[in-house]
């Protein structure tokens, strides 16, 4: 009796059960790897949806430290902070970024009171308050990119001074990250630390973002000046070195999932802590879907997220961080 020939290698042998498979897993997702984007407005116990991005609320202060507070229980160690700003606070020279009381510092400062413990991040960039809606300054068309920068500076240095743990210049002007990392030490600020946004594109994910901050109805032309183009890999990299030559102590790639081969670049080549966001038009396509009953909700939202991982990303901005967070402790 002839034996029938066998494959040399049965990889389904490591797929066979939960166990098996568990044990071979070559890349872990946990809840200490997210960090969670919220929308802060104004009021006292005020709540609003924002309609493409479903699921997702603008928050007022005493709501985000609620939201603090729970992101902390479940093991969460960092909350990022966007502001809605009313238009009439928006301004050409965006006086407002650096107001020491603007909505996003006194969100900062009442989460510290609270003495949650919790990273705080802000982010770094003039669009809130902008009355163009760009991240820069604009004069006669054009953004500026050093009076920026000084503009930058003051709003980086506002947000530290209110207890922000990581500042997140999302801004991508040239120079930004040595300037507010210079002005932080002069300060006294040795401690507050820097998550560039280092790798960010001219993206048309940012789409419900710019809903939920209100900035859509402001901005006047795109950020291609400013941000990536989207073809681009080895220039990812230049700005990678760049931004941690002058101080960053982590990088960001922006947006995630279309851009995982620039996370794996960026690990491989640089070793240093490596985030991704996934950007509000990657959670509305996930979620939209889902909504639909085209896809698995909960599957897509735990595959995409592993999958950051595996890309060699320390961690990954996601609006999904207390519902994948509820599934990781369950
Ligand atoms: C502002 C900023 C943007 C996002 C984070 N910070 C929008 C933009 O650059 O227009 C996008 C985040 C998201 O889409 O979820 N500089």
């Amino acid at each position: 009796m002839s034996l029938a020939p066998y494959p040399a290698a049965r990889f389904r042998r490591l797929r066979a059960t939960p166990s098996l498979r568990a044990l071979h897993r070559e890349t872990r997702l946990g809840v200490e790897d997210l960090i969670w984007p919220l929308f802060v407005r104004d009021g006292d116990n005020e709540r609003d949806a924002v309609p493409s991005m479903p699921g997702v609320e603008r928050l007022s202060i005493d709501l985000i430290v609620e939201a603090a507070r729970e992101a902390a229980l479940l093991g969460i160690p960092a909350i990022c902070l966007f502001p809605y700003t009313d238009v009439s606070l928006k301004t050409e020279a965006c006086e407002e970024a650096w107001n020491p009381h603007n909505l996003c510092n006194r969100a900062v400062r009442a989460i510290r009171e609270a003495g949650i413990e919790i990273a705080v991040m802000t982010d770094v960039a003039l669009d809130p308050y902008n009355a163009n809606g760009h991240d820069g300054i604009v004069r006669a068309g054009i953004i500026l990119n050093d009076e920026s920068v000084a503009a930058l500076v003051r709003m980086a240095l506002a947000q530290a001074e209110a207890g922000a743990d990581i500042l997140g210049p999302s801004d991508m002007m040239d120079g930004r990250i040595g300037a507010i990392r210079a002005a932080l030490e002069a300060e006294g600020h040795t401690h507050v630390t820097i998550m560039s946004y280092a790798a960010k594109y001219a993206s048309a994910f940012y789409g419900p973002f710019r809903d939920a901050v209100g900035a859509s109805g402001a901005l006047t032309g795109d950020k291609k000046t400013y941000q990536m183009d989207p073809g681009n890999s080895d220039e990812a990299m230049r700005l990678i070195a760049r931004d941690l030559s002058e101080g960053a102590d982590m990088v960001m790639v922006k947006p995630g999932m279309p851009y995982l081969d620039i996370c794996r670049r960026t690990k491989t080549e640089f070793g240093v802590p490596t985030y991704a966001y996934q950007v509000s038009g990657e959670y509305a396509m996930l979620r939209g879907a889902a909504d639909h009953g085209w896809v698995d909700g909960t599957a897509v939202m735990m595959e995409s997220l592993t999958a950051f991982k595996r890309a060699g990303c320390d961690g990954i901005l996601t609006y999904f961080a207390p519902e994948a967070a509820r599934l990781l402790n369950a």
